[in-house]
């Protein structure tokens, strides 16, 4: 079966990440299919609102790390920087559906949803600094925009997670709802704002968040090419091994 779940009811397309055996862990293949598929919901005319969601028990665990230690992305034209520029400039309505851990870009890219709606059990983390790496998806500006700066600093320099209620505090997050009725709420959610006039939607979504689009695409590269590096310098390398071996990285000297 497919890493990711398509499906379309009434102007409703929904992602649904589907590897549980690692934690939803996103691979390159999966960025590109991401990729396409968010380019595929903007042309396509029937879809008014995407839905991306996970499982009842976890949304997603961040990049595959074995993934990053294989096919670290080097370029600009990597899957993942596809994936993210389509992410920033989706300009229809994306709704989040987050149950369990949102690790790493499974809590940065919630920061371009327009609507997160969050199960009692979601647990949301930005632990780039703890892999020896730097924060994406342009987090390093939207977070503190979302969060207030001190919440964001303490967010991404500590990359301790932070659960639901924190997160709804925080700006993050909508609304909370018991994880077993979430996916449900979620698609009455979307199905209304389907019925509604697209243009007007659109428009609405444009005036919102359309004149970030610039600076959003700009921190994304810069932080693509600070990341990109990161990845292949000491500290990485000893937090992406002490992963594989399940044990804690030891930064001492780096
Ligand atoms: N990349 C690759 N594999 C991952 C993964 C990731 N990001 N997250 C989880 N997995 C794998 C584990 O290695 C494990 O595989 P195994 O069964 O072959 O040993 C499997 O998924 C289950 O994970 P486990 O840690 O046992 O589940 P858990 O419920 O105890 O914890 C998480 C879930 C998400 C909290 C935990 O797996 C985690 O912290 N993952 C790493 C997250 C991370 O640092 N991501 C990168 C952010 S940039």
């Amino acid at each position: 079966m497919s890493d990711i779940l398509v499906h379309e009811q009434g102007g409703v397309c929904t992602l649904t990440l589907n590897r549980p055996d690692k934690k939803n862990s996103l691979t390159s293949s999966m960025y590109a299919e991401l990729a396409n598929l968010f380019t595929q919901a903007q042309e396509n005319p029937s879809v008014r609102v995407l839905v991306i969601q996970g499982s009842e028990t976890v949304f997603c665990a961040g990049n595959d790390i074995s993934d990053f230690i294989e096919n670290p992305p080097s370029t600009l034209q990597s899957p993942v920087f596809k994936f993210l520029q389509a992410l920033v400039q989706f300009p229809k309505p994306l709704i989040a559906a987050v149950c369990g851990p949102a690790v790493g870009i499974g809590t940065t890219l919630l920061f371009h949803c327009d609507l997160v709606y969050a199960g009692d059990n979601a647990v949301f983390s930005m632990p780039f600094v703890n892999l020896g790496i730097s924060p994406e998806a342009a987090s390093s500006i939207l977070a503190p925009q979302v969060m207030g700066y001190q919440r964001a600093a303490q967010a991404l320099l500590f990359g301790e997670p932070f659960m639901a209620e924190a997160a709804m505090e925080a700006g993050l997050v909508n609304q909370i709802i018991p994880p077993t009725e979430l996916k449900d709420f979620v698609q009455r959610q979307a199905l209304k704002l389907a019925a509604k006039p697209l243009k007007s939607v659109l428009e609405t979504k444009i005036l919102l968040k359309g004149h970030l689009i610039p600076e959003m695409q700009k921190r994304v590269k810069e932080e693509g090419e600070i990341f990109s590096k990161m990845l292949t310098e000491p500290a990485a390398l000893e937090a992406m091994k002490a992963f594989k071996e399940k044990r804690k990285p030891d930064f001492t000297g780096l």
